[in-house]
């Protein structure tokens, strides 16, 4: 049995021991790549003509919202140009020497995938900007007036880099790259294609209506879907249920409080303190976080992003709203005038 927080049921972030089994569960080539088609066929026009001209592809750049399948696409690119993968990440590369290191010790060829890109120090981003074009670093030896730079040239390499931010990407950086993949949330029935795969790896019978009802309730990620499916399984294997079907699917995910919207505890919590205790709003963050116990931090991260996605909530000038589908989704009625309150 898992000993997650069911809080971190539908969060993004992979739990550590979670880290392995999406190793498994990670499609190896672009044919196994779920949806995405926008970003799969640019992809592979670029990997294609990189073979044909027998050079590193161009570095790429994949940007989109955690748990879409970035660090996943980075390996199939290396898979698919036959080349090694070096995986590192922004925050390891603190000063201009970690980098250098790296870059000095890449291959003919080799790709080099650095997740969250856009939190490299600045000193090690100016050096990768030389890397990225000419494929040279300049190594400063020494200090104050004595020191000189030494000129290393790098083999070709392919660098590939995914954010979470593109936003907060330099235009320098951001104009390197020949290639830009920007990644969309998963329609449900692509989410059923994820589920249907993973599925048949960790050998579980699902119906067509239970893929669904787990498909629904995964926000648009496979790695949120992927967790749900093995949830579903502990839940399966406890109750003695050989195949699931929509009615299992849906009474698992009820006891990890995930509801019919993808909805959690905190959520739930944050609309109904909406709706009932403020009458739609609008509140403050601050307020409406001392309501529901939590840190305004948590409330504006974690439940915010998915309620304003979904259409349940609203950020005006004067503070956070609900909207007729909150209170649909609730079961509740609309409380009757709201004097002075923007229609929604
Ligand atoms: N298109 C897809 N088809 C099938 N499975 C997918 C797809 N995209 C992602 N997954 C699954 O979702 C999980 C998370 O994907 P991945 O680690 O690539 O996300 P990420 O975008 O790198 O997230 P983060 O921003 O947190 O690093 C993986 O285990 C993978 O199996
Ligand atoms: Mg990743």
């Amino acid at each position: 049995m898992s000993t997650e927080d069911p809080r971190e049921l539908v969060g993004t972030t992979p739990a550590p021991e979670e880290r392995a089994m999406e190793t498994a569960l990670r499609p190896k080539s672009l044919d196994d790549f779920v949806g995405q088609q926008t970003v799969r066929r640019q992809l592979s026009l670029v990997l294609e003509s990189s073979k044909l001209r027998e050079r590193a592809a161009d570095h790429m750049l994949l940007s989109g919202p955690p748990g879409l399948g970035k660090t996943t696409l980075a390996m199939i690119i290396a898979a698919e140009m036959s080349a090694p993968l070096r995986l590192t990440s922004g925050p390891a590369i603190q000063h201009a020497g970690d980098l250098a290191a790296i870059l000095s010790s890449l291959a003919e060829g080799e790709v080099l995938f650095i997740d969250e890109i856009h939190r490299m120090s600045r000193p090690a981003e100016e050096m990768l900007y030389m890397a990225m074009e000419d494929f040279r670093v300049d190594i400063v030896v020494g200090k104050g007036a004595g020191a000189t730079s030494i000129p290393l040239e790098l083999p070709e390499f392919t660098l590939v880099g995914a954010t979470t931010r593109a936003g907060l990407l330099p235009g320098p950086l951001r104009d390197r790259f020949g290639f830009t993949g920007h990644l969309e949330f998963y329609a449900p029935e692509e989410l059923e294609r994820v589920l249907r795969r993973s599925a048949q790896l960790l050998e579980m019978r699902v119906t067509d209506a239970g893929f669904e009802e787990i498909a629904s309730r995964s926000r648009g990620t496979p790695r949120i879907t992927n967790r749900l499916l093995r949830r579903v399984r502990d839940w399966a294997l406890v109750h003695g249920v050989a195949e699931i079907d929509r009615r299992a699917a849906g009474a698992a995910l009820d006891t990890y409080e995930v509801d019919p919207r993808g909805l959690d505890r905190l959520d739930r919590a944050v609309l109904q303190a909406l709706c009932t205790t403020f009458r739609g709003g609008p509140v403050g963050l601050s307020t409406l976080a001392v309501i529901v116990g939590e840190e305004t931090e948590t409330v504006e991260t974690v439940a915010e992003p998915y309620l304003v996605r979904e259409g349940l909530l609203a950020r005006t000038p004067r503070g956070r709203i609900a909207t007729d589908a909150a209170f649909a989704h609730l079961g509740l009625p609309r409380p009757e005038t709201q004097e002075g309150l923007p229609g929604t």
